[in-house]
C-alpha cells in the first residue's frame, strides 16, 4: 500500500511537527489566526457564516460556472456514486451557494443575504507553487443589493482584510463587463480584431476565440498578451447605466481610500460575471499571484432557475495569502503555548497532578501532564520542544513538603513556590504575561499610528514628487 499523498495536496500540522521553515504555510496556528482575522471582519460588516456540502451535482456547476470555463471544461473532480448520478467535488463556491439559496428560499424569507464561507475546493490543475488540488477559499456572496455601494463595500472589505492582517505591496485591479447585451457587442468588436491576428495566439486561445473570445484577454501566454496589446477595450462598449454604475464604483473606492487601477483586460475566468470584476495581486508570489477576485454576477440566480435577484461577491485563496504574508514578514501572530506542563513522579504525585490539571484549566490556564512515565530528562526536552511556558516537577517528597520548583523555560530561571497555592500563583504569572502582551501590542500599534502620520506629512510636503 503506498502512503504517498495525491498530487497538490498538503497536511496542515501544529507549527512544532512542521519539518522545515519554509513550509511554515502549513502552520495550523496561522491559519487559525488568519481565520480568526477573517471571523472578526464579517463580524463587524454582519456577514453570516454559511457551510455547503463538498459535492453537489454536477450539472449545478456546468450551468452555474459556465460551459466554457476552464473549471468546467478540464479541472472538476467528477464521479459517478453508486446510484450512478454524477456528483462533483466543490470547485468554487459562488454555486453552491446560490443553490442553498434555492433549496432554502432565502429569498422569500429576507430581501438581502449576506453570507460569508471558509472552505475546501477542488480543481484539477496542474500543481505549482500557489496552485494546488485542493485549496481553501474565503469568501463573501451578497444577494439582493443591485447598489454600486455594495461592489465598493465589497472590495474595500477585502482590501480591510489584507491590512488587518498586515498584507502589503497589492494592487487592485478592478473591470467593468458590463451587461450580457453591452458583452455582446464587444464580444464582436475583440473576434473582428483578433481573426486577423488568429495565427499569433497559442492553441488554447485559437479555441477561445469561437467559444469565449474574452478569455484570450486575460491569458497568460506571451504570445496572446502580445496579440491582445491594441485589442479594443470592454469599456467603450458599455451601455449608458452600466458606465454610470462603473464610475460610481470608482468614485466610492476613492472616497473610502482604495488605491485601485483599472484593467479593461480583467474579464475572470468564470462565466457567471457582469459589471463589476476585480482581482488584487502581489507581486510576491510569481506566476500565481491572485490572492482574491470576484465581480458581480446578477444574472446567476435565474439562471440557476431562481427568481431574478442581484448579487456580487468574492474569494480569497488562503494559501496564497498565508504565503505571501511570510514572505513580507516572520512574525505574523502570537503563538499561544501552553501555559504549565506538569510532570508527576511517582503515584501520589501523578493522582495530584491528574485532579490539579482540571482545577487550572477551569480557571482557564493550559496545562498539560505528562502520563508516559519516561525519563525526566526526556520529558523535560519534549516540553521544550513543544514551547511551553513553565514546568513544574512534582515527586511524593515535593507533596509532603508542600514546595515545588517552577521553572520558566524562556528564561531557565527556577523559583521555589508552595504546592498549596499552585492555582493562585499561575493565575499570577498568567496575569503578569497578558498584561506585557497587552503592553506591546499598544507600543506597536503607537509605533504604526507614528509612521503612518510620518508618511502622510511626507506625502503632503510641497517638495515631495507627484510628477510622474
Ligand atoms: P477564482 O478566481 O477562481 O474565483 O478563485 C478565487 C481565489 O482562489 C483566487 O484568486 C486564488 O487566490 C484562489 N485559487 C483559485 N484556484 C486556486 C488553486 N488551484 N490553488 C490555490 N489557490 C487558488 C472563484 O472561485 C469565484 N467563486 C469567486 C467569487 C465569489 N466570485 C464571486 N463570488
Amino acid at each position: 500500500m503506498s502512503t504517498s499523498m495525491p498530487k497538490g495536496v498538503f497536511d496542515l500540522l501544529p507549527e512544532p511537527l512542521l519539518l522545515d521553515q519554509k513550509e511554515r504555510w502549513r502552520s495550523v496556528e496561522i491559519w487559525q489566526w488568519v481565520e480568526r482575522s477573517i471571523r472578526e471582519l464579517c463580524d463587524a460588516y454582519g456577514y453570516e457564516e454559511i457551510r455547503t456540502p463538498v459535492f453537489e451535482k454536477t450539472e449545478l456547476f456546468q450551468r452555474g460556472v459556465g460551459e466554457t470555463s476552464d473549471i468546467v471544461t478540464k479541472e472538476m473532480y467528477t464521479f459517478q456514486d453508486n446510484g450512478k448520478r454524477s456528483l462533483t467535488l466543490r470547485p468554487e463556491g459562488t454555486a453552491p451557494i446560490m443553490r442553498a439559496a434555492l433549496t432554502g428560499k432565502f429569498t422569500s424569507q429576507s430581501p438581502v443575504s449576506k453570507l460569508f464561507y471558509l472552505a475546501p475546493m477542488f480543481r484539477y490543475e496542474r500543481p505549482q507553487a500557489g496552485r494546488f488540488r485542493q485549496h481553501h477559499q474565503f469568501g463573501v456572496e451578497i444577494l439582493g443589493v443591485p447598489a454600486p455601494e455594495q461592489d465598493a463595500e465589497v472590495i474595500s472589505f477585502l482590501c480591510q482584510l489584507y491590512a488587518k492582517l498586515g498584507l502589503k505591496n497589492l494592487r487592485v485591479q478592478i473591470n467593468s463587463l458590463g451587461s450580457p447585451k453591452s458583452r455582446q457587442a464587444y464580444r464582436q468588436a475583440l473576434i473582428d480584431y483578433l481573426e486577423p491576428l488568429k495565427d499569433q495566439l497559442s492553441e488554447d486561445s485559437r479555441t477561445r476565440l469561437t467559444k469565449n473570445p474574452l478569455r484570450v484577454l486575460d491569458s497568460k501566454a506571451p504570445e496572446d498578451q502580445e496579440a491582445v496589446k491594441g485589442a479594443p477595450s470592454i469599456l467603450d462598449h458599455l451601455e449608458p447605466d452600466c458606465l454610470a454604475h462603473f464610475e460610481k464604483v470608482k468614485q466610492l473606492l476613492t472616497q473610502m481610500g482604495v488605491d485601485y487601477e483599472v484593467n479593461h483586460r480583467l474579464v475572470r475566468g468564470l462565466d457567471y460575471y457582469n459589471r463589476t470584476v476585480f482581482e488584487v495581486v502581489t507581486e510576491d508570489l510569481g506566476a500565481q499571484n491572485s490572492l482574491g477576485g470576484g465581480g458581480r454576477y446578477d444574472g446567476l440566480l435565474k439562471t440557476l432557475g431562481g427568481p431574478d435577484l442581484p448579487a456580487i461577491g468574492f474569494g480569497m485563496g488562503m494559501e496564497r495569502v498565508i504565503q505571501a504574508l511570510l514572505r513580507q514578514k516572520e512574525e505574523i501572530y502570537v503563538r499561544k503555548n501552553t501555559f504549565l506542563y506538569l510532570i508527576p513522579l511517582g503515584e501520589a504525585a501523578t493522582s495530584f497532578c491528574f485532579s490539579s490539571a482540571k482545577q487550572l484549566r477551569d480557571y482557564g490556564i493550559s496545562t498539560q501532564v505528562d502520563y508516559t512515565g519516561r525519563k525526566l530528562k526526556k520529558v523535560m526536552s519534549h516540553a521544550n520542544w513543544q514551547g511551553v511556558e513553565y514546568v513544574a516537577v512534582i515527586g511524593d517528597a515535593e507533596l509532603e513538603q508542600d514546595q515545588f520548583k517552577l521553572r520558566n523555560m524562556n528564561t531557565g530561571e527556577e523559583v521555589e513556590l508552595l504546592i498549596s497555592e499552585l492555582l493562585f500563583e499561575m493565575l499570577y504569572l498568567e496575569g503578569q504575561q497578558r498584561s506585557r502582551e497587552l503592553q506591546q501590542l499598544a507600543s506597536d500599534l503607537n509605533e504604526a499610528i507614528d509612521q503612518d502620520w510620518l508618511q502622510k506629512k511626507e506625502s503632503q510636503s510641497p517638495n515631495s514628487s507627484n510628477e510622474d
